[in-house]
Formats: C-alpha cells, sequence, structure tokens
C-alpha cells in the first residue's frame, strides 16, 4: 500500500481519469503522503503533527468532485464524501454534522469486516461443511452444537454402540467426499439457522433516528435470545447460510471496532462538497442559518470527539478536504476559524477547448467510450472521426464561453443532441457501422447554435 501512495503514483492513478488540474492532484498526493509519513513517526511526534487540510476552489464541471470519488477509490483509508448542504435543509437535526464522522466509522468497520472475513472464511467453511453433514445424517439424539465438535469440546455422546458408530463414521467419509465432489448441491436438507429478531427496529432507521435505532438494536439484540428457526434448503444454501453464521461467529466485533476507529482516527478523510454554499451570511426561506452550518462543522474539523456506536472517535487527525466552486462567494466569506483549518488552497482551472477535446477520450471511461458500449449492445459499431471529436469540443466550449460555464457537463449535453437521431433508430443510419464525422455534427448542432436563445434551453 505504501509503494502504491506515493505522490507521483497517485497523480499518475488520477491522470486516467481526470485530464489536466495537475496542481489539485499533487496537493492531494503530498497529503495523502504527509499522512503515512506522519504515521511511521513514534506516538509522541505523531501527536505533534495535524494534518494540513485542503480547500478545493474552482468553477462548476472542471473535476473537483471526481478527484475526490477517485481518490476515495484510490486511498483504501477510511474515506466518506458529504455535501455540507445537505446539513441545511429543514430538520436536520437528528441528521446533524457529527454524522460525517460516523459515517466514516461505519466506513472503516465494513473494511475491517471485510478483511477479517478474508482471514476466518478458510475456517468457517470447515466449520459450515461440518455442520452440513451432521445435518444429512440421519437422527441420532440431538447432535452436540457442531462447533463444540470442532473445538473438541464435546464428542458425540457414546450412546451407541460401537458397530453402529463404526459405521455411522464410514457413512459419514462417504457424505463428506461426495459434498466434496460436489454432487449433493441440489439435495434438500433440514437445516437450523439462527434469526435475529430485527424488524422491530426498521421503522426507525427513516427517522432520522438511525444510529440511536442501530444502537438499540445491537444491545436487544445481543441481550435476547437467537431465535432459531428449521428451513429446508438445498445443500448449496445450506452452506453458505451456514458459513455467513459461522464468519459472524468468528469474527471479534471489538477487535473490529477498535481497528476501524483508529484507522478512522489517524487515516481517515472527510471530503465535504459544496462548502461554498454555506458560505456568507445572508440566505431567504427556513433552513438552518449557513453560518450555523459552519459553526458546527468547525469542532470537527479543529478536533473534537464524537460519540459513535463503537465507542468514541477523536477528530484532530482526521484529513479533511472541502470543495466549492465559490462563484458568489469566496473563501474570504466563511468565518475565519473555518478558513484558517483549510490552509492548503487549491484552484482548479476552467477547462479549455484543448481539455475537453481529451476528455472525450483520454479517460478510462471517456465518454465517447460510453457510447461505443453502448452502441455495441445492439451490435452496431460507433466510430467518431479525429475531426468530429475537435468539433464537439469546440462547440462545447464556445457554449461555455458565450453562455454559461459549466465545464465538462457541457459536453454532455452537446453529445445528447449530437447522438439523438442515432440512438433512437441507430438501423437508419447505415446499421453496422456507423462514422460521426465533423459535418454530421455541425449539422446536427447546427439549428441551436445560430439561435443563441434556443440553445440556452437545449446545449
Ligand atoms: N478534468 C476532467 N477530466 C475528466 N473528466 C472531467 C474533468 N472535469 C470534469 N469532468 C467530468 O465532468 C463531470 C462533472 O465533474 P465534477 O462532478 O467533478 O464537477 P465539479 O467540479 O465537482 O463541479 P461542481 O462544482 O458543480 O460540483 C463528471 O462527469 C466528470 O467526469
Ligand atoms: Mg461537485
Amino acid at each position: 500500500m505504501e509503494r502504491e501512495l506515493e505522490p507521483r503514483k497517485v497523480v499518475a492513478e488520477l491522470d486516467r481519469f481526470i485530464v489536466g488540474q495537475a496542481a489539485a492532484k499533487r496537493a492531494l498526493a503530498i497529503a495523502l503522503r504527509t499522512r503515512i509519513r506522519r504515521y511511521k513517526l513514534p506516538p509522541e511526534q505523531q501527536a505533534e503533527i495535524s494534518p494540513k487540510n485542503i480547500m478545493l476552489i474552482g468553477p462548476t464541471g472542471v473535476g473537483k468532485t471526481e478527484l475526490a470519488r477517485r481518490l476515495a477509490a484510490l486511498v483504501k483509508a477510511p474515506f466518506v464524501k458529504v455535501e455540507a448542504t445537505k446539513y441545511t435543509e429543514v430538520g436536520y437535526v437528528g441528521r446533524d454534522v457529527e454524522s460525517m464522522v460516523r459515517d466514516l466509522v461505519d466506513n472503516a468497520v465494513r473494511t475491517v469486516k471485510q478483511e477479517k472475513t478474508r482471514d476466518v472464511t478458510k475456517q468457517a467453511e470447515a466449520r459450515a461443511e461440518e455442520r452440513i453433514l451432521s445435518a444429512m445424517l440421519p437422527g441420532k439424539a440431538p447432535a452436540p452444537h457442531p462447533f463444540e465438535t470442532w473445538l473438541g469440546l464435546k464428542e458425540p455422546e457414546p450412546q451407541e454402540n460401537a458397530e453402529a458408530s463404526a459405521s455411522r463414521k464410514a457413512q459419514k467419509e462417504d457424505l463428506r467426499r461426495r459434498l466434496l465432489a460436489g454432487e449433493l448441491e441440489d439435495l434438500l436438507i433440514e437445516v437450523e439457522v439462527s434469526e435475529r429478531q430485527t424488524a422491530m427496529f426498521d421503522m426507525f432507521t427513516n427517522t432520522g433516528m438511525g444510529d440511536l435505532a442501530n444502537g438499540m438494536q445491537e444491545m436487544v439484540g445481543n441481550l435476547l435470545p437467537q431465535q432459531k428457526k428449521r428451513r429446508r434448503v438445498t445443500v448449496q444454501q445450506a452452506r453458505s447460510l451456514f458459513v455467513q453464521e459461522e464468519v459472524e461467529n468468528l469474527l471479534d466485533g471489538e477487535e473490529i471496532a477498535r481497528l476501524a476507529i483508529e484507522r478512522s482516527e489517524q487515516m481517515g478523510i472527510i471530503f465535504i462538497d459544496e462548502i461554498d454554499k454555506v458560505a456568507g451570511k445572508y440566505q431567504q426561506g427556513p433552513d438552518v442559518s449557513r453560518e450555523g452550518v459552519q459553526r458546527d462543522i468547525l469542532p470537527i474539523v479543529e478536533g473534537s470527539t464524537v460519540a459513535t456506536r463503537y465507542g468514541p472517535v477523536r477528530t484532530d487527525y482526521i484529513l479533511f478536504i472541502a470543495a466549492g466552486a465559490f462563484h458568489v462567494s469566496k473563501p474570504s466569506d466563511l468565518i475565519p476559524e473555518l478558513q484558517g483549518r483549510f490552509p492548503i488552497r487549491v484552484e482548479l482551472e476552467s477547462l479549455t477547448e484543448a481539455d475537453l477535446e481529451r476528455i472525450l477520450v483520454e479517460p478510462e471511461n471517456a465518454l465517447l467510450s460510453q457510447y461505443k458500449y453502448l452502441m455495441a449492445t445492439e451490435g452496431v459499431e460507433l466510430e467518431f472521426t479525429a475531426e468530429a471529436v475537435s468539433e464537439i469540443a469546440r462547440i462545447a466550449h464556445h457554449i461555455n464561453s458565450t453562455a454559461e460555464d459549466i465545464g465538462a457537463r457541457r459536453l454532455h449535453t452537446v453529445l445528447e443532441r449530437v447522438m439523438d437521431e442515432i440512438a433512437f433508430d441507430p438501423q437508419a443510419y447505415g446499421g453496422d457501422k456507423i462514422s460521426i464525422d465533423a459535418e454530421y455534427v455541425q449539422a446536427r448542432l447546427q439549428n441551436v447554435l445560430q439561435n443563441e436563445d434556443l440553445s440556452r434551453y437545449i446545449l
């Protein structure tokens, strides 16, 4: 993981998806690296070094959110992205700003749990196999709980005579062989699976009491005796039920929580998008005041302790990345304390015609390839000539500079228009191979372009 996250490699990785914006990529890469460097220091020194939070500033549609998304996929650190505006919504109480930290820990718990699950899967599979065999063997008094047998805590009760028990054993081994050979997958067997009583709490989860409900559910769930239910299922289904159950049994919930909290505290990244929308004091409507939201966010960014259902989490070393277009407001419209907590400012540039052209073709899964894949599902091979690509970029850039600059999103609207007819009826355009050239692009867009009012609505 460390090698992978060398700044140069992070930039190279982001380059696969995002065109340009070198300064932003660099700043993000350095920030990631700094955390790893810090993590290697002795604890006393670690404590002295707090992360340098980043503010990404740039017009709409130039890749801020996309950078965050790609970064999230890249770092294996706990990561969440929230929109600052979410906290201004009416009735946001309950979905308070601290929920971003809870989401971060939830995210970490999921990852740690996945990792730990991988570690215990083999063992769980062995236990599941043993349970399936017991379920298949014709009934002799209630068998000891399968994993007590597994752990050697309890031998099967020696009530039968030696002969019967030997034949049972042989039978079992025979079954085991056939089970491993996959011959019994569709056989129906009767099994006992545990069921958690959860329905009662489901009604809370959509009412903003999610966390509370989850906490209670876990508490009560652990107190209630686990309900067992007999079901007839195929061996295949039984295996996946048992493996799941045994994995749960083998996982150490406390260890998972502890690791998840440690990772969130030390390596966690919280991306706060649309921060500009909570800047400035003036607003209408019944929403929670923007400044209020900033004040709420402040202690989290400054470092405080947030209670989560896995335990308290300190936010001092979490890395915060904020992003905003700052069209109307400026970073200096944020309350000073909050400004000060985002010392690294990176500006993203608005996209040039050349950038737009590259965005059409270069990134993995670039826009044009997406259209190609979609058409290919119908057996149509779609192609754009180089001139057509330039023309699309030129037109998109032209509209961005005459109407509003909406960045790369303009490519979407322009392309939709170009593709409209073909998407509607590919067969009418020559069937299995369609080549789009500059003339075609112009022809499709001419009407709209000539009429400025019309283009305002359509493109
Ligand atoms: N530099 C770029 N390279 C590749 N694709 C880009 C780039 N900039 C934007 N895009 C594409 O344009 C779309 C919008 O980008 P994104 O969501 O990142 O905008 P944003 O900067 O977050 O804008 P906003 O301020 O409105 O939130 C996405 O589909 C993204 O893939
Ligand atoms: Mg965005």
